[in-house]
């Protein structure tokens, strides 16, 4: 059976009032959908993740964060723990964003630092690698996300293939309203089983990637299609509740 994981990445979008009304409409939304094995998840911005988190309550929506620190507590101005999270029920955590290892500079070691802190506090983290265009072009793809996992995922153990997930998510995919074709799709998820499976045995033979980068109501049949995409992490598409549910029902067809 294949697993399906779809997540919501609302990014610096939505107030408070917008948030709560999306949750809402996702949460009504969902609750009609017949029962399945496909998990979802969204992620709001920090000031309206708690009462996304209510919103959503009784559903069976996860609530993630985008970003947290590594360190439980402290001088630490303007971040966000994981014990603050877990604190507001939240369970899941995006790590290593492309936009934020490119604009907040986030480095392989501070990403892995951040993920090892996810599962110590035993949060779901969607740890996202992808090569930028320059990369693609000097066919440097397979050699970037060899190192973003190597070190990312640096002594890093699991115990469950349901603990991670691995966002793949080409950068110059990333919210340009142009897909990797399903070829690039395949060709770089087929590598990333590979590289699980040599990386954590049997347990990466299920862990969940899924693929970012503008996946839309209109791509996510044909790219959730592909044997070894589990899902999808959504930007823009996922800030409208009908866009979102569209892909939720196409990635049902494949569970
Ligand atoms: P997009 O963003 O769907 O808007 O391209 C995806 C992401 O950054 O997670």
């Amino acid at each position: 059976m294949k697993k399906m994981f779809i997540a919501g990445n609302w990014k610096m979008n939505t107030t408070a009032t917008q948030a709560k009304e999306l949750a809402c409409s996702i949460s009504e939304a969902v609750k009609q959908l017949p029962d399945s094995s496909i998990q979802i998840a969204v992620c709001p911005p920090f000031t309206s993740i708690q009462s996304v988190g209510e919103a959503i309550a009784g559903s069976k929506i996860i609530l993630g964060a985008q970003n947290c620190h590594f360190k439980d507590k402290g001088a630490f101005t303007g971040e966000i723990s994981l014990e603050m999270l877990a604190n507001i029920n939240c369970k899941a955590v995006i790590i290593g964003h492309s936009e934020r290892r490119t604009y907040f500079f986030e480095t392989d070691s501070l990403i892995n630092q951040k993920v090892s802190a996810a599962l110590t506090a035993g949060f779901l983290p969607i740890l996202c690698i992808g090569e930028t265009l320059d990369e693609r072009r000097a066919n440097q793809t397979f050699e970037i996300l060899r190192r973003q996992l190597d070190i990312g995922l640096e002594n890093i153990t699991l115990n469950n293939p349901d603990d991670l997930v691995i966002a793949y998510e080409p950068v110059w995919a990333i919210g340009t309203g142009i897909a990797a074709t399903i070829e690039q799709v395949e060709e770089a998820h087929t590598w990333l089983r590979h590289y699980l499976t040599g990386r954590f045995d049997e347990i990466g033979e299920t862990l969940a990637i899924q693929y970012g980068g503008s996946l839309t109501a209109e791509n996510a049949d044909d790219i959730l299609s592909i044997a070894d995409v589990n899902g999808g992490l959504i930007g823009g598409a996922s800030l409208k509740a009908d866009s979102f549910l569209s892909i939720i029902r196409f990635s049902m067809k494949y569970i």
